[in-house]
């Protein structure tokens, strides 16, 4: 990824204001709440705190580019089980919950509110949530 922006640019202010990607959300701005989550070599990652400069010659996924087959199958899930209300954080949890399965494909119940702790939802949809991650899960057993 190139950009023009200063070294300690946030990466979300570049992905959103310089690359136009506008799936990922501002929120908080301090590592609080979860909706700018993006992967950062495949890790789930705050890109309001990540200066852009930290990413050179690394992986940047955004909402926009999820397409792992976990990835996929959490977008479906949270289709079917119509996770959203406002929406506003969901992109962040989806990037989270990404970042989960990569690396714990059958998480368990403790395992899903461990990772999914960090990402607020102002709209209280966590219990879809976590249902929608352990849908997306079973449905890798296969
Ligand atoms: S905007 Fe980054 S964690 Fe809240
Ligand atoms: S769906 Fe509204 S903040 Fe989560």
């Amino acid at each position: 990824m190139t950009s023009s922006s200063e070294p300690n640019t946030p990466l979300l202010w570049v992905v959103r204001d310089e690359l136009k990607l506008k799936g990922t959300k501002f929120g908080c701005g301090i590592a609080m709440c979860g909706a700018c989550t993006i992967h950062l070599d495949g890790v789930a990652t705050r890109s309001c705190i990540t200066p852009v400069s930290a990413v050179a010659g690394r992986s940047v996924t955004t909402i926009e580019g999820l397409a792992t087959d976990a990835g996929k199958a959490l977008q479906q899930a949270w289709i079917d089980e119509q996770v959203p209300q406002c929406g506003y954080c969901q992109s962040g949890q989806i990037m989270q919950a990404a970042g989960l399965l990569a690396n714990t494909p059958q998480p368990n119940d403790q395992q899903i509110i461990d990772a999914m702790n960090g990402n607020l939802c102002r709209c209280m949809a966590y219990t879809r949530i976590r249902k929608a991650i352990k849908a997306a899960a079973a449905g890798g057993e296969a």
